[in-house]
């Protein structure tokens, strides 16, 4: 595809989605307002299984961001509530083609309260669920929306059915696409800095019960908060 043919397609085939975002971005705005002077720290489940491993490990993520200060306030977004196309090139998404639920999701990131968004996906075979891949490359849109998430802080979580899965280098996969957005890359801070929370849903009794890898989680969880908080009230 020549440069001038693949710009021609992203321009149009995101012509749709963006006039439905905006109108979807005003309702959100007004049902989902925070308090004054707070901010919202988001986790994204990638999984396509409802409430499970990954799912719960982002709670621990926001449970620690919520310890940091009462002005924090959290939300967790499962993507397998959302239908998220992530076949671009085939024009599925567009004018003519079928529209998918992102233009639903994307003003629930890019609303000013938000202030930290915490990605969390599967480790499917060393790298992340086709549903967290089809979300990073459907957030183009938000891209070419005046890079509706710059400035925003983010932290990455994956979850692997063994220790080492291959979590760090799925976390790595997702920051790439992110650091593109323009977000803020944070991982687990001090004291023993990691890329982000890796964790093991294959141990016994579920993955709560990962001791390391909760303590991940909740230093992800802090840092983001943190790092969030202190950008907000610079
Ligand atoms: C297709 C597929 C590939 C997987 N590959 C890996 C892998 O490479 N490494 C790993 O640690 N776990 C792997 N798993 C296990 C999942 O990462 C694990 O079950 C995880 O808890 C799924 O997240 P969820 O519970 O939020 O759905 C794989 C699972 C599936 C279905």
């Amino acid at each position: 595809m020549k440069d001038i043919t693949r710009r021609d397609f992203v321009r149009t085939s995101m012509a749709a989605g963006a006039v439905a975002t905006t109108a979807a971005s005003v309702a959100e705005s007004q049902s989902q307002a925070t308090a004054p002077g707070h901010i919202k720290i988001v986790a994204l489940s990638c999984s396509p299984r409802k409430g499970q491993s990954t799912a719960a490990a982002l709670g621990v993520c926001l449970e620690s961001a919520r310890q940091v200060d009462d002005r924090i306030e959290t939300e967790l977004i499962e993507l397998a509530d959302f239908r998220i196309h992530g076949n671009l090139a085939a024009g599925v998404v567009g004018p003519g083609g079928d529209q998918d639920d992102f233009p639903k999701l994307a003003p629930r990131l890019a609303a000013p309260e938000v202030r930290g968004i915490i990605v969390g996906t599967p480790v499917y075979f060393g790298g992340m669920s086709s549903l967290c891949k089809a979300f990073l490359d459907r957030a183009i849109l938000l891209w070419q929306n005046d890079f509706a998430l710059s400035g925003k802080v983010a932290g990455v979580l994956a979850c692997g059915g063994t220790r080492n899965g291959g979590q760090e280098v799925t976390i790595h996969a997702v920051q790439v696409s992110l650091f593109c957005q323009e977000m803020i890359l944070v991982g687990n801070g001090r004291p023993g800095p990691r890329i982000g929370a890796t964790v093991w849903s294959g141990v016994e009794g579920g993955v709560l019960k990962d001791e390391f890898g909760m303590t991940t989680a909740k230093a992800l969880g802090r840092r983001v908060a943190e790092v969030a908080l202190k950008l907000a009230t610079a």
